[in-house]
C-alpha cells in the first residue's frame, strides 16, 4: 500500500487580515490541501469561522478544501459545509457518540471525501466496522481546540492499528506536525498531515514544506522515491 504524502498547512496559523494572499502562499509553497480548523466554543474551548468565511476561502482556493469540524451536532452541519466548499469534511467520532452511524451518512451523503476525527484519548476500535466508509481518519496528535501545541507521540499507535487492520484510506495526523515529528508519522503508517505554525511561521514556507517531504520515512526497507 502506497498513499501518497499529502501536506494541508493549517490556516489558524496564517495571517486572519490577509487570508486571500495567505493562501496564494501555501499554493504557491507546494501545499496539496487547505486545512481550515472550525471550532464552536462547546466542543472545544475556542472560536474560529465558519460557513460564510469557508465559502469566501472557496472562491480563492486553487486547491482542495481539508475543513475539520471541531463542533458539537456535526451532522446538523454537515451539508451547510459542503455547500460552503468544503472537499473532505472531517468530524469528531466523540462528538457523535450517541449517533455515529447517522451522522457518517449525513458527510457521505454530502459527496465530500469524509473524515473521522479522534482526539488523543480517544481510541479507534469504535471505528473499525465503519472502515469502509470512512476515506480519512483523522488522529490528533494535540487536543483540538489551539495550535501550536507539542507533537504527542503516544497517539501512534493508532495509526498502526488502523494499518494493521488492512485499512487502505487516508491517515492525517494534526497537531504539533514539523520537520521534527513527521518522520515516526509516516513510519506508524500516516500519509497525510496538517501543519500550522511550522509552515505559516517559518521563513520560507516553500523550504518548510519540502523539509516535511524530505523527512518522510518509511519502515518497509523499501527505499520511496
Ligand atoms: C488544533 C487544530 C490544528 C492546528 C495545528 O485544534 O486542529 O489544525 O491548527 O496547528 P499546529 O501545526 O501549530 O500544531
Ligand atoms: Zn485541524
Amino acid at each position: 500500500m502506497q498513499l501518497p504524502i499529502r501536506i494541508a498547512p493549517s490556516l489558524l496559523a496564517s495571517d486572519f487580515t490577509n487570508l486571500k494572499s495567505e493562501l496564494a502562499r501555501a499554493e504557491a509553497a507546494g501545499a496539496d490541501w487547505h486545512h481550515v480548523d472550525v471550532m464552536d466554543g462547546h466542543f472545544v474551548p475556542n472560536l474560529s469561522i465558519g460557513p460564510p468565511v469557508v465559502q469566501s476561502i472557496k472562491k480563492v482556493a486553487g486547491i482542495p478544501l481539508d475543513v475539520h469540524l471541531m463542533i458539537e451536532n456535526p451532522g446538523e452541519w454537515a451539508d451547510i459545509y459542503a455547500k460552503a466548499g468544503a472537499d473532505i469534511l472531517s468530524f469528531h467520532y466523540e462528538a457523535a457518540t450517541d449517533n455515529f452511524e447517522a451522522t457518517l451518512k449525513q458527510f457521505k451523503n454530502t459527496g465530500c471525501k469524509t473524515g473521522v476525527a479522534v482526539n488523543p484519548p480517544c481510541g479507534v476500535d469504535a471505528l473499525r466496522p465503519h472502515l469502509d466508509e470512512i476515506d480519512m481518519v483523522l488522529v490528533m496528535s494535540v487536543h483540538a481546540g489551539f495550535g501550536g501545541q507539542s507533537f504527542m507521540p503516544e497517539v501512534l499507535p493508532k495509526v498502526q492499528q488502523l494499518r494493521a487492520w488492512g485499512y487502505d484510506g487516508d491517515i492525517q495526523i494534526d497537531g504539533g506536525i514539523s520537520d521534527k515529528t513527521i518522520g515516526q508519522c509516516t513510519a506508524a503508517g500516516a500519509n497525510v498531515f496538517v501543519a500550522g505554525t511550522y509552515l505559516y511561521g517559518a521563513d520560507s514556507m516553500p523550504d518548510a514544506l519540502k523539509e516535511l517531504h524530505n523527512k518522510v520515512e518509511y519502515n518497509d526497507g523499501i527505499s520511496h522515491s
